[in-house]
């Protein structure tokens, strides 16, 4: 089943794109670029859409901070009833400082330090993913100073692989995460022992970008029969996480629907009546944002080949050079020139500061505008200030205009902390 959807960004003028009816160029030349532009009603359509697949299945809807922690569109999230799955504390200062109760947040993180931890079981947030017996030893121990217990779930590595880019794999034995499969039983009863833990879950994520849905089915199935291993031991647990990874079709072709997505959660965790946690990031807010830029210069590379270069690069959007990530480009200008074959690349001093390679459209020219779609889930969030380049500006489209919500770095706010 796919829904209409109204909302978002809308290229089919041909040049003149709008998002939600206002006009992307005349946001670009407001405010500068580069810019992180968004739509707030596809941001809320898209989390109700993914919350409604669920239907009255017991579930909620932890969105991925690291995907996008801009201040406004975590509280937009929040005030559509979204919980949150903070990696750091930094992500838990956010989401407080957004609205959210400590008990709305899951603290996932494979490398918690013992002040986050601290912090952690004295807020009494929802749940702490622990990633090995070690970490629940160490939170149990920080519970029984303080005096209380702390809700953990144990984060499973279930040793399975995912069909996406090997750097967001998460599921395999080899990569980093949880507490490898063969060994969770003991861990979790051990766990369920302690003075100190409330065990309330389990949890696995097995990577990101993840368009094969039989891949997170044999995720949640491996996770529901763990479940019941579990219970048979006596060990009752609140909730199944099965943390977030659901791909968006960056290529504008078919990618699984919210409702294909649930289904084969469900199908899964529903016999073992335990409350279904996710945690999905980029699904919600990736095809919700775009990242605007202006061609600052315009060279051949021998006779048909040419290198167009944006004032935005691997600093300001870092998936292309770090995953060869391919996002769609618009440009903002129309031009009716014969095609050439186009590499567009960033301002940074390295050759791997691409946005698109081999691009075949008609030459832009300096001063125009370029789009790069589907940039609103781990843009913004990944942007450096590599080359002393200031954080980009970001702006929301919302109620029919526009506004600020991360005003553009400025040097003195980059040297404001050395000297
Ligand atoms: N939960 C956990 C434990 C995670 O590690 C992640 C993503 C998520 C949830 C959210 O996953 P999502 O629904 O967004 O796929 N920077 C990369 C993606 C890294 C994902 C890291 N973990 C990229 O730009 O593709």
């Amino acid at each position: 089943m796919r829904t209409t959807r109204m909302a978002g960004f809308d290229f089919s003028s041909g040049g003149q794109p709008v998002c939600d009816g206002v006009d992307v160029a005349a946001v670009a030349h407001a405010v500068g670029t580069p810019l992180y532009l968004y739509s707030a009603a596809l941001i809320v359509e898209r989390y109700r859409e993914l919350e409604a697949a669920f239907g009255d299945y017991p579930h909620r809807i932890h969105y991925a901070l690291k995907a996008n922690s801009t201040l406004g569109i975590v509280r937009l999230l929040r005030e559509a009833g979204s919980a949150v799955d903070a990696n750091s504390g930094g992500e838990i200062a956010v989401a407080l400082k957004a609205g959210a109760t400590p008990e709305d947040i899951v603290f996932t993180g494979v490398g918690k330090t013992a002040a986050e931890l601290e912090d952690a079981v004295r807020l009494g947030v929802g749940s702490i993913n622990a990633e090995s017996a070690g970490e629940l030893d160490r939170i149990d121990r920080i519970a029984v100073a303080q005096g209380t217990r702390a809700r953990v779930a144990v984060r499973l590595n279930p040793d399975i692989g995912a069909d996406t880019h090997p750097g967001i794999a998460t599921g395999r034995r080899s990569h980093k995460f949880g507490v490898p499969i063969h060994e969770a039983r003991a861990v979790c009863r051990d766990a369920a022992a302690r003075d100190g833990l409330d065990l309330v879950g389990v949890h696995a994520h097995v990577g990101s970008q993840i368009t094969n849905l039989d891949t997170l089915r044999r995720n949640a199935d491996l996770v529901a029969r763990f479940t019941r291993t579990l219970a048979a031991d006596g060990v009752r647990l609140e909730h199944i996480d099965l943390g977030g990874g659901l791909g968006i079709a960056y290529d504008g072709a078919a990618a699984p629907t919210a409702a294909e997505y649930a289904r084969v959660l469900l199908e899964a965790v529903a016999p073992t009546g335990l409350t279904l946690l996710l945690e999905p990031g980029r699904w919600i807010v990736g095809p919700a944002g775009a990242l605007l830029a202006t061609v600052v210069d315009v060279k051949p590379q021998g006779d048909v080949r040419y290198f167009v270069v944006l004032d935005a690069g691997m600093s300001e959007f870092l998936r292309p050079a770090l995953y060869q990530a391919e996002h769609r480009l618009e440009p903002l200008t129309a031009r009716s020139t014969p095609a050439v074959t186009c590499d567009v690349v960033g301002p940074v001093c390295e050759t791997s500061d691409v946005i698109a390679m081999g691009q075949s459209r008609p030459l832009p020219r300096v001063g125009d505008l370029m789009l790069v779609r589907d940039a609103g889930a781990y843009g913004s969030t990944m942007a450096s200030n590599y080359n002393r380049r200031p954080l980009p500006a970001e702006a929301l489209v919302a109620g029919g205009g526009w506004r600020i919500i991360r005003r553009r770095q400025t040097i003195e706010d980059l040297v404001a902390c050395e000297g």
